[in-house]
């Protein structure tokens, strides 16, 4: 009997199926496809468009900020400082979490108060201690570009350059913001060697006594839930919005985990500065100077457990999706 790809097929998958299984791998496969609304089809080219206006920061009121001021790609779509200073010079009230994967991530925010990407973005643009601008004021500035004008008729024939139209472009353009593949992936795939035994007992550590994938869960480490971890703060999280909900108190939402090893500092306030600082919390149960009770309930680490943690934290890293940054408009 000849052997051929087609006959060997089945085995190989019932094989890779089998030691997935074993692993509990296959709840962690990466999508096929980004989830786009109805509403807002993938387009290449408004997704270009909104590129350029994440990088511009002509949608700042000082044109001294844009989006990518925050949120930068070489540190994970974020930048590494506990709170980043907005247009006015002042810090902002929360670090700056990824927009890797926004696609996915909902609701929007630390503290889930926003529930689509277009809502999401019309709040720094305006907020005074961000960008610190108004619709009307970008709109005009941006309509005084050519290049933007041509654009903007071209892709929203009869819209033009309006509130709706910009939100549109960013989100568009957020939405292709997807992690590439990683070592870890390619585990998933089958691939035996392509993680270490560190990280492979790290992984076991993660989905066993650590208990981090009963939030932290799905290819992109994340419930999308809104958690209590038991961290020191004064702010409410989702307890904080109007009207107020006592039950969502000190409660924020589960960040995804790709890419984690670029994004420090970590949490809603920046105040973990290392992925073992982090650890060290989770396994204490929590914050110790904090009289409320938390969804975390501790563990043990023993020796090498914080290695191997952070060695599978590793694996969730994509270094190879570069991300050019555009040319933009001259005035
Ligand atoms: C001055 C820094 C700063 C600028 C500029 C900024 N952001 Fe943010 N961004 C933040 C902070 C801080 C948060 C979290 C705020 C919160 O949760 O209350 C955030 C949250 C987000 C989120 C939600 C992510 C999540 O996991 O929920 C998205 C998406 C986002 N920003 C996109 C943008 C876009 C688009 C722009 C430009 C129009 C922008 N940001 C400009 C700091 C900034
Ligand atoms: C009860 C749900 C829950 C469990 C269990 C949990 N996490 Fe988290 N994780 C969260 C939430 C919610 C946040 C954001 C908290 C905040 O900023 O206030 C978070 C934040 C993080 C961050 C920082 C992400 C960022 O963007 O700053 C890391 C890293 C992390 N968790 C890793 C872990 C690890 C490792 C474990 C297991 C030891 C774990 N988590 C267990 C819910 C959980």
């Amino acid at each position: 009997m000849r052997w051929n790809a087609a006959a060997l097929a089945p085995l190989l998958l019932w094989t890779f199926q089998s030691l997935a299984q074993a692993a509990g791998l296959e709840a962690f496969q990466r999508p096929q496809t980004v989830p786009f609304p109805e509403d807002a089809p993938f387009n290449r080219e408004i997704a270009t468009l909104g590129k350029m206006l994440f990088f511009d920061p002509r949608l700042s009121g000082g044109q001294n900020i844009s989006c990518s001021s925050c949120h930068n790609p070489s540190f994970g779509w974020e930048v590494p400082v506990r709170k980043a200073m907005g247009a006015a010079g002042t810090p902002v009230r929360r670090h700056a979490p990824t927009i890797l994967n926004a696609a996915w991530i909902t609701p929007l925010f630390w503290d889930g108060r926003a529930a689509s990407l277009e809502e999401q973005a019309a709040g720094p643009i305006t907020a005074p201690d961000e960008m610190n601008a108004t619709f009307e004021g970008i709109t005009e500035r941006l309509s005084a570009v050519q290049d933007y004008r041509i654009w903007f008729e071209r892709l929203f024939p009869g819209q033009g350059i309006r509130k709706e139209s910009v939100l549109t472009a960013l989100a568009t353009y957020e939405r292709t913001i997807v992690s590439g593949v990683a070592s870890f992936d390619r585990w998933v795939e089958g691939d035996e060697t392509a993680v270490s035994d560190a990280a492979k007992r790290g992984f076991a550590l993660f989905t066993g006594k650590a208990n981090c994938a009963s939030c932290h869960t799905g290819w992109m480490f994340t419930d999308n839930q809104m958690h209590d971890i038991g961290l020191q703060t004064s702010d409410l999280g989702g307890g904080g919005l109007v009207p107020p909900d006592p039950d969502l108190n000190f409660r924020f939402k589960t960040p995804g985990l790709r890419n984690i090893v670029l994004r420090a500092p970590y949490m809603h306030d920046g105040s973990k500065g290392s992925l073992e600082e982090v650890i060290r919390h989770y396994a204490a149960g929590g914050s110790a100077d904090i009289e409320r009770t938390a969804e975390v309930e501790g563990f043990s680490l023993n020796e090498g457990d914080t290695e191997d943690l952070i060695a599978f934290l590793a694996t969730l890293t994509d270094t190879g999706t570069n991300t050019p940054t555009p040319i933009l408009p001259a005035n």
